[in-house]
């Protein structure tokens, strides 16, 4: 495998609240220019507002768990045709098979989409890094992992570095595996990486940043590795 990453886009960027298409647009060019230059990539597409509104909706109507995660992996296909649409060099549909994915990054930057109740994209994603040997990144709407959510407490401290261990014990501790729940990873997909140990690395939307981190340089976001 070439040089590259796999990278879990979230759907808190992808559709935070509508879907961001200049973001989206901005993504694509980024990956597109260093694709050119010989880096491969694959991408997962996490589920968003619009999985969002889907479970919240299915649970309403009185559906179980399992079809409200049902209802947001669609959810997941649609915001992989907008990574599909915006990437130069994308294979020109999403993907649910990780062996495929990786025979086919070595001609394109691949799009992979969720696809089974109880995990999240980050699972897929997950697989995707232990399949192919790269490196992770989970691309969120907040700038790393912290000792505790830092939507609801202020004084919130973000870890620069953290081992697999650290990581799947703050995991455990926060993943009540609710569909649709807000966590900076699910367990089952930090289980995948810590086991193969895959250099892991959380960071936000800033695109600059993002340059920084592929390109080897420094950035702001947190770095999970063995030790
Ligand atoms: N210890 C923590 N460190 C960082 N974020 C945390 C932590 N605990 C909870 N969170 C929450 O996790 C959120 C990110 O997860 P969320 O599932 O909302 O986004 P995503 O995974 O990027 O999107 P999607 O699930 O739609 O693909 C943050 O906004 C934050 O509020
Ligand atoms: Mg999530």
């Amino acid at each position: 495998m070439r040089r590259g990453f796999v990278i879990s886009v979230g759907g808190s960027v992808l559709v935070p609240d509508r879907i961001d298409v200049p973001w989206i647009r901005r993504f694509a060019r980024l990956i597109d220019r260093h694709t050119e230059s010989g880096m491969s990539f694959g991408l997962v597409a996490g589920g968003g507002r619009t999985a969002r509104d889907y479970t919240w909706a299915v649970r309403l109507l009185g559906g179980t768990k399992t079809e409200m995660d049902q209802a947001g992996i669609i959810a997941t296909h649609a915001n992989a045709w907008l990574l599909v649409s915006a990437l130069q060099s994308a294979y020109p549909e999403p993907l649910d098979d990780v062996w495929r994915a990786k025979a086919l990054m070595k001609h394109y930057t691949v799009v992979v989409r969720g696809t089974m109740p109880g995990v999240t994209s980050d699972y897929g994603a997950a697989l995707l890094a232990e399949v192919t040997g790269l490196p992770f990144i989970n691309i969120t709407n907040v700038d790393g992992v912290y000792d505790k959510d830092p939507r609801k407490h202020e004084d919130a401290k973000r870890y620069d570095h953290m081992t697999h261990d650290e990581f799947v014990s703050l995991i455990a501790s926060a993943d009540t595996r609710e569909p649709g729940s807000h966590v900076p990873m699910d367990l089952a997909a930090a289980e995948i990486l810590r086991r193969s140990k895959i250099k892991t690395y959380i960071v936000s939307k800033d695109l600059k940043n993002l340059e920084r981190l592929i390109t080897g340089k420094s950035f702001v976001g947190t770095t999970i590795s063995s030790v």
